[in-house]
């Protein structure tokens, strides 16, 4: 199972020559390519991309959607809420309720396979896949995360980073704090230190999304524990009682001593803020932070580097969109699904996201910057997945590592919270 969690660009057979754009269809969701006149209908979109560089990428999306069904109106059903805390519950309701939108958001593995596919909301889109070539597009790693019984179930359309930190270049300047091409645990802690005196937090933090706090201590274990023995956590090799396990936590409580002190009352996106304004040093956060940098013009003013001692790893959060059973309009759907599987796309979504396109046949030279550093980390680095962002456990776990995570960061008790890990995993049956 290990091996089959991760999406590493160096094992793609890379390939797949640009698909050319396929003709709308109508008749079915996908089949006989039958010219569609894409008329009265409307597109009802589910995700969380509320931000400010989330719902620019997200616009991006629907101007491409829009260059090939013009006269289809978008419905934008975000629903607020950082990893969507907020939008996976009320999508829950509509889904139970036989309210489904056209397409919703969803973060591939366990997340995908629990909440969607096991209960029967979601068709299965392996003729689109075969249509559009999907199979050589993406990477095995990842395609993988997105199929079951022989059958695909998602769209990825974009790959985020989630163990990079941010940091505010001139707060670090004005303070005489280098940072290298990575950063040792020690050497955070010695930044933040100096920081510190000069009445500086170290670290941003918006734990308001519950996500937040749960990221840091996963980047955390990434760090601790390298690659291999994080993978290891979901399979039973590594065991969440280990002396390994209860390091991470405790470098995770000593982290918390340096946060920004409204770190409860902000969400990530508010901590971003914190970050641009000069009022913390370091963020750590996927790679979407990147986007609100863009959003807001201050790419200038921001560095990054992997989170503490985690370079070898490239901590996967990859989006994507499904095709309900019972889409409203499932010839639009699919024409929705077509646009987000696309390379051009994907292309113009990614740089206001903060994230790369998941396919692996884009043209890298309209990347630099961060992204060029993101694309090539990918290729070099082990790919795992998250746990925040629900790719790597079930969702009854991450509610449980969330739940004993909120309490954490209040009373630090480092046994407690590994007692509560131990019982999330014994109760997922990990390693039984
Ligand atoms: C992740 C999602 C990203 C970004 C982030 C913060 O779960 O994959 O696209 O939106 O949450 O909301």
């Amino acid at each position: 199972m290990a091996k089959d969690l991760r999406i590493n660009r160096r094992v793609f057979t890379a390939g797949a020559a640009a698909l050319a754009a396929t003709p709308l269809l109508r008749r079915s969701a996908f089949g006989q390519a039958t010219p569609m006149p894409d008329a009265e209908a409307k597109l009802e979109i589910f995700s969380w991309w509320t931000s400010g560089g989330e719902a620019a990428g997200l616009d991006e999306l629907f101007k491409a959607f829009k260059a090939t069904s013009p006269n289809v109106e978008i419905v934008n059903a975000a629903v607020a809420g950082g990893a969507g805390s907020n939008a996976q519950a009320a999508l829950q309701t509509r889904l139970s309720g036989g309210q489904a939108p056209d397409s919703w958001q969803s973060h591939p593995g366990q997340e995908l396979f629990s909440l969607y596919v096991d209960p029967g909301y979601t068709e299965p889109l392996g003729d689109l896949w075969t249509e559009q070539g999907w199979g050589t597009a993406y990477p095995q790693g990842l395609i993988d995360q997105v199929t079951k019984d022989g059958a695909q179930y998602l769209v990825p359309v974009g790959i985020h980073r989630g163990n990079v930190f941010f940091y505010n270049k001139k707060v670090l300047a004005d303070n005489g704090v280098t940072v290298g091409d990575a950063m040792t645990f020690d050497e955070f802690f010695a930044a933040a230190e100096t920081l510190k005196a000069a009445g500086i937090p170290a670290l941003a933090l918006g734990d308001k999304d519950t996500f937040a706090a749960p990221q840091f201590f996963e980047n955390t274990l990434v760090g601790t524990l390298g690659a291999e023995a994080y993978v290891g956590l979901f399979d039973g090799t590594t065991a969440w009682d280990s002396a390994e396990v209860k390091t991470a936590i405790e470098t995770f409580a000593k982290a918390l001593d340096y946060v920004n002190p409204d770190h409860a009352a902000l969400t990530w996106d508010g901590a971003v803020d914190v970050l641009i304004q000069g009022k913390a040093a370091f963020t750590s956060m996927g790679d979407w932070a990147y986007g609100e940098f863009v959003k807001k013009e201050v790419t200038d003013q921001v560095g990054w580097v992997t989170h503490p001692q985690s370079e070898g790893a490239f901590v996967t959060v990859v989006d994507g969109f499904t095709l309900p059973k019972g889409a409203p309009d499932p010839v639009n759907a699919a024409n929705w699904l077509r646009t987000v599987g696309s390379a051009a796309a994907q292309e113009v979504f990614s740089p206001f996201k903060g994230c790369i396109p998941a396919r692996i046949d884009i043209d890298k030279s309209k990347f630099s910057g961060y992204f060029t550093w993101s694309i090539d980390g990918l290729a070099s680095a082990a790919s795992v997945p998250s746990i925040a962002h629900g790719a790597a456990v079930s969702p009854q776990f991450r509610q449980a590592i969330f739940d004993a995570t909120v309490s954490f960061v209040v009373d630090k008790d480092v046994d407690t919270y590994q007692t509560a890990l131990k019982q999330g995993a014994d109760d997922a049956g990990i390693g039984a």
